[in-house]
């Protein structure tokens, strides 16, 4: 489960309900065993379904700040601004919104994303959207955390493209950021730097949660959910789908394998294969490992996959049926399952929804 955001330095962050019961039973026990005792324990007992769930996932927290990644309001306002500002790419195209738009709820709706100078991406772009409650960031987790990845996406030869952090930061100052930067980091001498950038962005993709039916339904409201909703909830467990996407992300807390029950790209038609985070590691046991996604506002974020494979979410719903856990699923179950994702869809926060206004570009006849 997510430590980093739970429990850093072994304590409980401070007046923030973080540490899932689930991830404190299952600490130190293998993960699929614990979490059978869960839901077998749960049937046992003939508990309702609201208390099954309430086992298996958690309601958002009301932003995601840990101590070491606070959402302090002077980081916030920056990284929102640096959030939206396609001034800071190569071409002067690209920002980060051109591929987690807030009118396609934090994607881009391409199978794969397009950067800087055109340049394709090697994968399908999750959303921003409540991403900080991750393990780890990335299909193939090569990223720590949301400021790591936002440190380095900023170099990145496929989404800014900017040949170094030097460029990067002759960039910022040129567009007047410093005095902003001094303002997020006070004590630091040299603030415009990676860290500082990655810390900022990262603030602010840590405040993008979207409290939806699923949270209100946790919190006690049994109506919140549809009957169908709570159909496909009670399919979602009984099938296994909660063995994997689970928590308060539903999802987003382990590599598994995509492809248990045959080769995924059998199901989803995948023009190329791609071996997961055996990319990264070269551990064969690590071949097609991808991260188990959250599916929170899952049904606004079509195509699906790390490649963007499948258009439709019944689609997507058969697939995990067939290659995750071995089964051909009735209509009624995909009918069911995708009421109940339909119910994980949040509202957009009011900072994502609409844009910062950036500052005014000023030229002068020397270059910085
Ligand atoms: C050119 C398109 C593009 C741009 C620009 C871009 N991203 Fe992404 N983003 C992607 C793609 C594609 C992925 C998935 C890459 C992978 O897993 O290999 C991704 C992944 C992420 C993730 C991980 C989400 C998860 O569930 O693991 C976060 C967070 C993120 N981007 C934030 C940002 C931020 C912040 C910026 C701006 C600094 C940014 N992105 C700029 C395309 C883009
Ligand atoms: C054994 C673990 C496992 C089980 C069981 C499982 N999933 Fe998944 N799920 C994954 C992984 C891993 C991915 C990412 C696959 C990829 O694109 O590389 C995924 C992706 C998805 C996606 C696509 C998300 C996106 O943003 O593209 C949906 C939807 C989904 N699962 C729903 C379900 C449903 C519904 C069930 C039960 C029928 C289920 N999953 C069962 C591991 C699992």
């Amino acid at each position: 489960m997510n430590s980093r955001l739970n429990h850093r330095d072994g304590g409980p962050v401070k007046g923030r309900r973080s540490v899932s019961s689930l991830a404190r039973r299952t600490r130190g026990v293998p993960w699929a065993a614990a979490l059978l005792a869960v839901t077998v324990h749960a049937q046992e007992a003939g508990q309702p379904l609201m208390e099954k769930a309430r086992q298996l996932f958690e309601p958002l927290p009301k932003d995601m700040a840990t101590e070491e990644f606070p959402t302090d309001p002077a980081r916030v306002a920056l990284g929102r601004k640096l959030f939206f500002d396609p001034r800071l790419s190569l071409d002067g195209t690209v920002s980060c919104q051109t591929c987690h738009r807030p009118g396609l709820y934090g994607t881009d709706a391409l199978p794969k994303s397009i950067g800087a100078e055109h340049r394709l991406n090697a994968r399908n772009a999750p959303t921003v959207l409540n991403a900080a409650l991750q393990f780890k960031a990335l299909w193939i987790g090569n990223r720590a955390d949301v400021e790591d990845q936002a440190m380095k996406s900023l170099t990145g030869q496929t989404s800014f493209g900017n040949p170094e952090t030097a460029a990067v930061v002759r960039k910022l100052k040129a567009l007047g950021y410093e005095a902003e930067f001094k303002q997020a980091f006070p004590n630091d001498p040299e603030p415009v730097k990676p860290e500082n950038w990655g810390k900022a962005i990262g603030a602010y993709e840590r405040t993008l949660v979207t409290p939806s039916p699923l949270d209100a339904y946790l919190k006690g409201d049994a109506k919140a959910l549809t009957p169908q909703a709570r159909n496909g909830l009670k399919t979602f467990i009984d099938l296994g789908c909660v063995s994997c996407h689970n928590g308060v992300a539903v999802g987003g807390s382990a590599f598994r394998k995509f492809g248990m029950f045959g080769d995924y790209w059998t199901e989803t038609g995948s023009p190329s294969i791609d071996e997961g985070r055996f990319k990264e590691t070269r551990n064969p046991a690590d071949k097609y490992l991808f991260k188990v996604p959250g599916l929170r506002n899952v049904a606004m974020t079509p195509p699906y996959f790390h490649d963007g494979s499948v258009a439709t979410l019944p689609q997507a719903v058969r697939v995990m049926g067939k290659v995750q856990l071995g089964k051909e699923l009735t209509d009624q179950d995909v009918s069911d399952l995708v009421a109940f994702l339909n119910s994980l869809t949040g509202e957009l926060p009011q900072e994502f929804a609409t844009e910062p206004v950036l500052a005014p570009r000023t030229f002068s006849a020397t270059p910085p």
